[in-house]
C-alpha cells in the first residue's frame, strides 16, 4: 500500500519549494537539516520567501513560552494564505508536537495544519506528505521511534561545519524544564556510528564538527556498551583530518577532570566550555533540582580556567525563577563576577506545562525585569574585558558568512568560540585565516586579514 502511494506519488514534488522556520536550540537546527534533506531527497527545493513556498513547515520549540506562542502566531497568520491557496501544505513538527498541550492548541484552533508529527518521527516525513496528499485530511504521527539510529549526512548548513546527534533525550528533570518531557529519556548513539559519521562528514571535506546533547557528559550512562563521554570524544578527537571538534551541552555535575584531560591533550578539541550555571545560588540551585552548589560551580569552572589556559566559558542563567530572591540574585551576580565569563545566554523563568516549577507562584514580571536588566549590566562590561584580552593578538579563525550589514565584511569564530569580524574577500568562507585584532566590543572581536 505504502509503495504503491510512493510511487503515485514520485514525481509530485519535483521542483515544487518548501520553507523551513526553526525555533530553538541547536539540535532543532540539526532535526531541521534532516527535515530539509528528506524533502529535497524527494524533489523539494528550498526558499526563503514563506509565502511563496508550496510547503511551509514550522520546527517547534517549547523550552520557554515566548516561542511557543510566536508559533501561534505565526501559524495563525498563514489562515488566510490556506484559504486562498488550499493547495498548500502546512507543516508543524518538533518539541512542541510532543505534548498534548501546545499539540491540542494546533490541532484544535489551527485548522490550517496539515501534517504534525513529533521529534521522533522525523524519518516518517515522506511517507505522511502521501498519506496526506492520498487522503486530503490531516496527518498526525508523535508515535515513538520508528527508525532507530539511522542517521546519514544531514547537514546543510554549509559544507565546511557540521553538527552530530551523540544522544538525545534527557534524565536529569531540572524543576523548570520541559525537554525530558517533549525529547524523552536519554539514549545514547553507538560509537562507532558516531566514528563512521565524522568520518565520512571529514571525507567530504567538513572541518569543523559539533557533538550535540542535552548532557553529553552522561554519554554511555545507560548503554550496553563502555564508552564514556571523554574517550568518545577523545576517538572523535582521533579522526584524520578532523581540524575542530566542539561539543555542547555539558551539565556541570557531570564535569569529569578526564574529560578536561582529553580537551587539554587533543588541539583540534576547541578550547571552549558552554557550562550552564542557571543560579549562583545553592538555594535555587537545589530548588531546581541542579544536583550541584555554587561552589562545585566555581571550582569546575576555574579548573577548566587554570588547566586550559586562555580557554573561553559560556553559560546559561535563569533570573527570577519563584523561589529567587534578592539575596539569591546577588548571589548569581557574585558568581558571574568570580568566574569571568565569556558570554551567556539569559533568560527569564518562563513557566512551563507539567514541571514542577509550575506549581509554585511566579514572581512580578518587574522584578524579574529589573534584575534581568542588573544581570546584563553585570555581564557585559566582563565579556568587554574577556574580549580586551585579544587586542594586539593573531588568531586563526574558520570564516563563516558574510556580514549582515556589510558584504565585504567576513564572520567567522576563533577555537575559544569569539566571534570575529574581518574585511576578506568572500571567495575565502569556510577557510581558516590569521587575523590581527585590533578592536573589539562585548560581543565580537575584528581585525586585519593577515593571510
Ligand atoms: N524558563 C527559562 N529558561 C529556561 N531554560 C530551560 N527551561 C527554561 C524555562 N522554563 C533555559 C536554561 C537552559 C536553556 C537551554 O534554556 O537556561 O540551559
Ligand atoms: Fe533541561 Fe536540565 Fe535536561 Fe538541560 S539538563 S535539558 S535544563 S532537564
Amino acid at each position: 500500500m505504502q509503495l504503491k502511494t510512493n510511487e503515485i506519488y514520485k514525481d509530485h514534488f519535483k521542483g515544487k519549494t518548501y520553507n523551513i522556520t526553526t525555533f530553538g536550540c541547536q539540535m532543532n537546527e540539526h532535526d531541521s537539516e534532516r527535515i530539509s534533506y528528506l524533502l529535497e531527497d524527494i524533489g523539494y527545493k528550498k526558499t526563503e520567501n514563506r509565502d511563496e513556498a508550496d510547503l511551509i513547515l514550522f520546527n517547534t520549540c517549547l523550552v520557554r513560552e515566548n516561542a511557543e506562542l510566536k508559533l501561534y502566531g505565526q501559524v495563525g497568520s498563514l489562515k488566510k494564505l490556506k484559504e486562498e491557496n488550499p493547495e498548500k501544505i502546512i507543516v508543524v513538527s518538533g518539541c512542541m508536537m510532543q505534548t498534548s498541550v501546545a499539540r491540542e492548541v494546533i490541532e484544535k484552533k489551527h485548522k490550517e495544519v496539515d501534517i504534525i508529527f513529533g521529534t521522533k518521527n522525523i524519518n516518517s516525513l515522506p511517507d505522511l506528505l502521501f498519506r496526506y496528499l492520498e487522503s486530503g485530511e490531516r496527518v498526525i504521527d508523535i508515535s515513538e521511534d520508528n527508525v532507530k539510529d539511522d542517521y546519514v549526512n544531514y547537514n546543510s548548513k554549509n559544507n565546511f561545519q557540521a553538527y552530530v546527534n551523540i544522544m538525545r533525550g534527557c534524565d536529569n528533570f531540572c524543576s523548570y524544564c520541559i525537554v525530558p518531557q517533549s525529547r524523552g529519556r536519554e539514549e545514547s548513539r553507538r560509537p562507532s556510528h558516531i566514528i563512521e559519521e565524522i568520518e565520512n562528514l571529514v571525507r567530504e571535506g567538513y572541518k569543523e564538527v559539533t557533538l550535540l546533547g542535552q548532557n553529553v557528559n552522561s554519554y554511555g550512562n545507560k548503554s550496553d556498551f563502555n564508552v564514556t563521554f571523554p574517550e568518545l570524544l577523545e576517538k572523535c578527537a582521533q579522526i584524520d583530518g578532523l581540524k575542530r571538534l566542539r561539543f555542547t551541552t555539558s551539565h556541570p555535575k557531570d564535569l569529569s577532570d578526564d574529560l578536561i584531560k582529553v580537551i587539554k591533550k587533543y588541539d583540534n578539541i576547541c578550547n571552549y566550555f558552554h557550562l550552564p550555571m542557571q543560579s549562583g545560588s545553592n538555594k535555587v540551585l537545589k530548588d531546581m533540582n541542579r544536583k550541584y552548589t555554587k561552589e562545585k560551580y566555581l571550582e569546575r569552572a576555574l579548573k577548566l580556567k587554570e588547566e586550559i589556559p586562555g580557554i573561553s566559558i559560556s553559560t546559561d542563567i535563569i533570573v527570577g525563577y519563584p523561589t529567587e530572591d534578592e539575596e539569591d540574585f546577588i548571589e548569581t551576580l557574585d558568581v558571574c563576577k568570580k568566574v569571568g565569563f565569556d558570554s551567556a545566554f539569559t533568560f527569564k523563568y518562563s513557566p512551563r506545562p507539567n514541571t514542577k516549577a509550575s506549581k509554585l507562584t511566579p514572581i512580578n514580571d518587574m522584578i524579574v525585569q529589573d534584575r534581568f536588566d542588573r544581570l546584563l549590566d553585570t555581564l557585559y562590561p566582563i565579556f568587554n574585558e574577556k574580549n580586551k584580552e585579544y587586542l594586539g593578538k593573531t588568531v586563526e579563525v574558520l570564516l563563516e558568512s558574510e556580514s549582515k550589514n556589510n558584504r565585504e565584511v567576513l564572520t567567522g569564530r576563533t577555537d575559544t568560540f569569539k566571534l570575529v569580524h574581518v574585511k576578506a574577500d568572500n571567495s575565502l568562507i569556510g577557510k581558516f585565516v590569521k587575523v590581527k585584532i585590533t578592536d573589539h566590543t562585548s560581543f565580537t572581536i575584528s581585525g586585519d586579514l593577515i593571510s
